[in-house]
């Protein structure tokens, strides 16, 4: 008799969404890892399987409770995460219905768990048998109903009082493609034509001048020139950023937050001989930066350091422009990393808003008396936002902060917000400081 595989694209799903919901992990951390123990044939549907699960897990998980009698073990959280891959592929993917039932319940023995085909087999035919009943059940939970947790949906109400429906709802799509075209090798208009050539369908982003947005996602190495560096992934709302620094030769520029080296590259490409201190708190999201500024062939002073702790890395030398890319909730980009659904914890939001106050206040002294310092996040909470650039101001009545001509978002009371899935972009926030 044929040995049953270690690895199939559900099994592994059902171990990565497990890892998630019960240890915390990183989506992406967690996937990555399992696909290279995965046939190349695998891999999409693993793929696919492990973000549709996160993205709409509470509601899957209020189907799950209602067709279990009694909840599993722990230590079957990976049974568990199998129903939910169950009950996803039956509602939301294009795959057999008796395919999706005999494949999930097969992949019980795949996890070394024969004993649970029984209940995978009972449970996901009861689902077919009482869909509609189950599913206007689920709608009455709010929290199955937009598939966030409710401490997440009660902020969003409370910041966004009439744009919250519409939040929610962006963040539960799937992203766009965007790239960025490096400048330094050739025009946007003359990659589009490349992509044309390549058979990738692509128009320009109107609000990013090097933004282009694909059709359909494709692996970036069928990208024209991606390994020369010739473009890079980058959504547009991330783009703005390099825009908004009013940059020109001869400067000298702190990326403060600057892992895993986007808005680095993307500054660099506009000026490629500016001075550029890149820093992480993060030494192993610094080779990401490095590695990208070599595809790139861009020179950056990379710095492993808290940015907050001063005197750790800084040579006395004042900067013509500051970014401060802020660690922060992700909400805005909820849609890119659903697993921020199940991550974050309500605390979280007060301990990130004073990490991003301390790098506000230790870093703003390091600006040059006519340098601009950009505070951004890609969050879509006020508290990390428009509160904070307030209060900044309210301690450092020396600093101002600056209109931005074209707007980059909405104007709020301070700064700029992009809510998410405004113009199909990322969610972001961006304020412009100087002196006064
Ligand atoms: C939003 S990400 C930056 C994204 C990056 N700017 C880009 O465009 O690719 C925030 C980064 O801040 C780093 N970070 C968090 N706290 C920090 C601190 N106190 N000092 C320096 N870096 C910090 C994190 O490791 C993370 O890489």
């Amino acid at each position: 008799m044929a040995k049953p595989q270690k690895h199939t694209a559900r099994a592994s799903a059902a171990r990565v969404i497990a890892e998630v919901i019960q240890k915390k992990h990183s989506l992406n951390g967690v996937l990555t890892a399992a696909l290279t123990s995965l046939p190349d044939n695998d891999r999409s549907l693993c793929q696919q399987l492990c973000y549709g699960v996160i993205r709409w897990q509470p509601q899957l998980e209020a189907i799950s409770q209602s067709l279990l009698t009694k909840s599993l073990r722990a230590k079957d959280a990976d049974i568990a995460a199998l129903l939910l891959c169950g009950i996803y592929q039956l509602r939301d993917m294009r795959v057999p219905a008796h395919a999706a039932i005999s494949e999930t319940v097969n992949a019980c023995k795949t996890l070394g768990k024969p004993w649970a085909t029984g209940l995978l087999n009972a449970s996901l035919r009861n689902y077919q048998r009482q869909h509609d009943e189950i599913e206007a059940k689920i709608l009455q939970q709010e929290s199955a109903q937009y598939a966030h947790p409710d401490w997440l949906i009660q902020r969003f109400k409370q910041d966004w009082p009439e744009q919250w429906p519409a939040i929610l709802e962006a963040n539960n799509l799937q992203p766009p493609m965007m790239i960025r075209v490096n400048k330094q090798h050739g025009s946007r208009q003359d990659y589009l034509t490349r992509m044309a050539q390549a058979n990738i369908d692509a128009t320009a982003i109107e609000v990013c001048s090097e933004g282009v947005l694909l059709d359909t996602p494709c692996d970036v190495f069928q990208l024209p020139g991606f390994a020369d560096g010739d473009a890079s992934v980058q959504d547009g709302a991330a783009q703005l950023v390099a825009q908004l620094l009013d940059l020109k030769p001869n400067l000298r520029i702190l990326d403060a937050c600057a892992a895993p080296g986007g808005k680095t590259c993307h500054i660099l490409e506009q000026f490629p001989d500016n001075q550029m201190v890149a820093l992480d708190i993060d030494p192993r999201r610094l080779l990401q930066i490095k590695q990208n500024t070599d595809r790139l062939k861009l020179n950056a002073e990379l710095i492993a350091s808290d940015a907050v702790d001063v005197d750790n890395w800084w040579d006395g030398q004042l900067f013509d422009r500051i970014l401060i890319d802020a660690p922060c909730s992700g909400t805005g980009v909820i849609r890119r990393h659903p697993d921020i659904k199940l991550l974050r914890r309500p605390d979280d939001i007060a301990t990130l808003a004073q990490q991003q106050q301390q790098l506000l206040n230790k870093l703003w002294p390091l600006l040059k008396p006519d340098g601009v310092l950009i505070y951004t996040t890609c969050s879509a909470l006020k508290q990390e936002n428009e509160e904070q650039v307030a209060s900044f101001l309210q301690y450092h009545p020396e600093a101002q902060e600056n209109a931005i001509s074209p707007t980059p978002a909405e104007r709020r009371s301070f700064g700029y917000q992009r809510l998410p899935g405004d113009n199909m972009l990322d969610g972001f926030y961006y304020a412009s400081l100087s002196h006064r």
